[in-house]
């Protein structure tokens, strides 16, 4: 099978969606798997700029530099660029519901769907709390970055 080529996408693009990129590029590489990572937000209120400084910070904790990131809106062409997609909360899979195109192949879902126990939820969007609320997003993407490294393996 092709490689998977995966977006992440939540609201602003420099809280929770570079974390999940972050995770999931750190544990396809630990495994081995072959895949393209990105992420998005479906507002434009943070394009062009680097990841919120308390989700930099979360990630370099875990001796991941997501610095270089910059955020990008989620477009209409994400879903011919992409084989996977996913939100990380049901309002931002409503967003992405409203501006897929009919025709679409990509595999629209949930992040935390992959997660035993967590379907249907979102990921705790840190934006207003405190550092500490950072560490429980990573938390959840990386249990969800590891379900489906072990999906995409299994099936590619
Ligand atoms: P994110 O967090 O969607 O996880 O990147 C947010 C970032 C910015 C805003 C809201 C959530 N904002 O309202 O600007």
């Amino acid at each position: 099978m092709a490689e998977p080529r995966v977006l992440f996408v939540c609201l602003g693009n420099i809280c929770r969606s570079p974390l999940a990129e972050a995770a999931f590029r750190a544990e396809a590489a630990a495994t081995g798997l072959k895949a393209v990572a990105a992420s998005a937000g479906t507002a434009d209120y943070h394009v062009g700029e680097p990841p919120d400084p308390r989700a930099i910070r979360t990630a370099a904790r875990f001796g991941i530099d997501i610095s270089g990131y910059r955020g990008r809106q989620a477009s209409t062409d994400d879903f011919r660029a992409f084989s996977h997609i996913f939100a990380l909360d049901r309002s931002n899979l409503a967003n992405l519901q409203r501006i897929a195109p009919a025709d679409h192949a990509a595999h629209l879902g949930l992040l935390l769907d992959l997660v035993p126990g967590r379907a249907g939820q979102g990921v705790t969007d840190p934006w207003y709390g405190d550092e500490e609320g950072f560490l429980e997003t990573w938390a959840e993407v990386t249990a969800a970055a590891q379900a489906l490294v072990r999906r995409l393996a299994s099936t590619d």
